[in-house]
């Protein structure tokens, strides 16, 4: 049976229709306590739902269809350890990377997964102190002072968005990220460094990835040329989950930190992939982080979906998406050090749930996940929001607003605050022909007034959640980054797809081989604009 001729689907659809007639403002009209009533609050984030199209029917009818899609078995499922990604037959285990030791006791081949988490964890807080109190120094004896993380992707993503938000409580040596093949970043990075104070991370799960390969074989003879080949061992770590190839890198695998496969690529922050946060933030606050996550799955596993904000923001995305056609999800972080939060987010959502096939390769009746994009405010304010307000789709937007500021300037932070709250009720209530009449007589009339008012009226009755967090700090950045994550799962669920594999970047991959090879001068097959560009790119 069909998605959409499940009794659930059914139900919100026949709601849909009824409910497009509603106005948020008459919503809130109708119900005083609408602004409390739709919340809820975990870890020290507090979700207002409450500016989202819905109310008490369309929210049980929701509940329903998670019920329908067997959100509790599912969630057991994953936290069992079970090979929930079927096309790839792995287990998907990011949240024993945060998990206390001794919490839980999950086997994967034979292998007590929390009891090895904690020894990489072990190995990397050794490191990380060492590094940072000097007693781990470089080839010529200097503090290692920089590190360079070189990754891309979940190798790259994660990290470089956590040191950011972070950045206030990094004390260790500065960190820098270097993703694309593009060798102007590395170049960039590499211009302010020093080969005698600065330490490599090679970060790749699969340790092939072309970009990663480039970059580290570059930065590798960049060091080499300044202290000889015997350097690179004291200057090179490898985090993978493959020891051979890191080897025939030229990297001993005792400067190895590992991970494993039923870590997701976009999942693996938490893991060894995080090494560079270990070394910025020390081990304490690196705990602190993963506390903060884990509390969040604990909360996940525990509450009752109607109290449960990753299971209710996930359902709001379906109802969006799929019921009110919305065409994208906007998230706008009021905090400037979020700058990185949005790629990060494309990458983990727009890479689970960007598919087209059920997990069992069934084709989907329904749209998935939408494009997600944003910016922070207030600068989307300058940028993109006039469309948000007046333009002729309607992007349900999450506003993220972490309270209490970590700079010294409050009035700036009181600014900043109202401005995100003034953006939900601008949407929400827009600004009617008559109210724009009555602001514009006094200064103009006839046929002037006229023809100025469609140009301000705001047709308002566009929605958003708004994500308060207590402080960005390592414990609530966790717990914020852990709702998404989970928001992710619940969402692939409901839509019955898998969240955790991405065959989707196989293609182009493997094409870009073949215009390599293309290029030096090696007869294959391209389309004829490949042909074309390929041979104008050569002599433009
Ligand atoms: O984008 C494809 C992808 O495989 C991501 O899933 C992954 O995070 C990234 O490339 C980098 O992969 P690796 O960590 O193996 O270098």
């Amino acid at each position: 049976m069909s998605l959409t001729q499940t009794s659930a689907w059914q139900n919100l659809a026949a709601l849909a229709v009824a409910f497009r007639k509603k106005t948020l403002v008459e919503l809130f009209d109708a119900d005083p306590g609408r602004a409390t009533r739709f919340a809820a609050e975990a870890c020290g984030v507090y979700l207002d739902y409450s500016k989202q199209r819905i109310d008490a029917e369309v929210l049980a009818a929701l509940q329903r269809l998670a019920q329908q899609q067997d959100l509790s078995g599912r969630v057991a499922a994953m936290m069992s350890g079970e090979r929930i990604n079927p096309t790839e037959h792995r287990a998907v285990l990011h949240t024993a990377l945060r998990a206390p030791k001794g919490y839980g006791k999950v086997v994967v081949d034979g292998q007590d997964v929390n009891v090895n988490v904690h020894r990489v964890l072990d190995r990397m807080a050794e490191f990380a102190s060492r590094v940072r109190d000097g007693r781990h120094r470089s080839a010529t004896g200097e503090l290692f002072s920089h590190v360079v993380n070189i990754g891309i992707g979940g190798s790259d993503l994660g990290p470089r968005m956590v040191n950011e938000a972070l950045i206030d409580f990094c004390d260790g040596p500065r960190t820098h990220y270097v993703a694309n093949v593009d060798g102007a970043q590395l170049a960039a990075v590499l211009a302010d460094l020093e080969p005698a104070s600065t330490l490599f991370i090679v970060t790749s799960k699969t340790f092939t990835t072309l970009e990663t390969m480039a970059n580290a074989g570059a930065a590798r003879r960049w060091l080499v040329r300044a202290l000889g080949e015997s350097a690179v061992s004291q200057h090179f770590i490898a985090v993978s989950t493959n020891a051979a190839e890191v080897r025939r890198f030229g990297i001993d695998p005792a400067r190895m930190f590992e991970f494993w496969d039923w870590v997701g690529g976009r999942y693996s922050v938490w893991s060894a992939v995080g090494l560079s946060l270990m070394l910025a933030l020390g081990p304490q606050r690196f705990r602190e982080w993963l506390d903060g996550a884990h509390a969040m799955d604990r909360h996940f596993c525990e509450t009752v979906p109607a109290s449960n904000l990753p299971v209710l923001m996930a359902l709001l995305a379906v109802w969006n998406r799929n019921f009110l056609d919305s065409p994208t999800q906007v998230v706008a972080p009021y905090a400037q050090n979020l700058e990185h939060f949005v790629h990060w987010l494309q990458q983990l959502e727009m890479e689970s749930n960007g598919k087209r096939v059920h997990r069992d390769g069934s084709p989907l009746a329904v749209s998935t996940t939408p494009a997600l994009w944003g910016d922070v405010g207030t600068n989307g304010q300058h940028a993109f929001f006039q469309m948000l307000h007046q333009g002729s789709d309607v992007h349900p937007v999450d506003f993220i607003l972490p309270v209490r500021a970590t700079h010294p300037w409050p009035e700036q932070q009181q600014m900043l605050i109202a401005n995100c709250l003034a953006q939900s009720a601008a949407l929400m209530r827009g600004k009617s022909a008559d109210e724009v009449r009555a602001e514009l007589s006094v200064k103009l009339s006839g046929s002037e007034l006229e023809q100025a008012i469609p140009h301000r009226v705001f047709p308002g009755n566009r929605p958003s959640s708004t994500l308060l967090v207590q402080r960005l700090d390592p414990y609530h950045l966790g717990a914020l980054m852990a709702l998404y994550e989970h928001r992710t799962f619940v969402l692939s669920l409901l839509w019955d797809i898998n969240a955790f594999d991405q065959w989707g970047v196989e293609l182009g991959k493997s094409l870009a081989q073949t215009v390599l090879k293309a290029m030096n001068g090696e007869e294959v097959l391209l389309d004829a604009s490949t042909r074309e560009l390929l041979n104008k790119s050569l002599t433009y």
